[in-house]
């Protein structure tokens, strides 16, 4: 299966919808970063495309967590995110469309710039692309991981 994770209404193509607000009518609805309704090791890619600067550097770790359990072992994890000298304009156009225009207030928008690649664990980086203003990284997940949590 693969999902887009915090896709909006417009999915990836040939990815199923996830998201925790907006539209309702998701394939999966998201809470508290788990994406209800789907059990562990039911996807072999998910796609997260421009969301994860809009969670609080304290929550990643759960976020992280979430992607972990959901792949299965050397399952895709593919992250499209505003490269950090983006981040400032990025920002203010967020800021325009979430509070001014859609007046949105659940979805966080933090004011610095985090680095999530160090909370990337279990994950081996495979590629990296940029694509206008964004950085895509693809990760595969770690057999070994899997094997150390299956032996503890
Ligand atoms: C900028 S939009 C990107 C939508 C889509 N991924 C895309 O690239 O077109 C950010 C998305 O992240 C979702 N999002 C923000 N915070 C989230 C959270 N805590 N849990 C799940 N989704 C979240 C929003 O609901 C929104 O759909």
């Amino acid at each position: 299966m693969k999902l887009d994770y915090g896709s909006g209404s417009q999915p990836k193509e040939g990815f199923k919808s996830s998201d925790f607000c907006g539209a309702p009518n998701y394939d999966y609805y998201i809470k508290d970063y788990r994406v209800l309704d789907l059990e562990g090791g039911s996807c072999d890619i998910i796609h997260c495309r421009n969301v994860i600067h809009h969670i609080p550097e304290q929550d990643l770790p759960l976020l992280f967590a979430e992607f972990n359990r959901l792949l299965k072992p050397g399952g895709k994890l593919i992250i499209s995110e505003p490269r950090e000298e983006f981040h400032r304009s990025n920002l203010i156009l967020d800021i325009i469309w979430y509070r001014f225009l859609k007046n949105e207030r659940k979805i966080a928008l933090p004011l610095y710039y985090v680095d999530y690649k160090k909370y990337v664990k279990g994950f081996q980086l495979v590629k990296t692309k940029n694509e206008f203003n964004n950085e895509i990284l693809t990760y595969t997940k770690s057999e070994a991981t899997q094997l150390l949590r299956f032996v503890n």
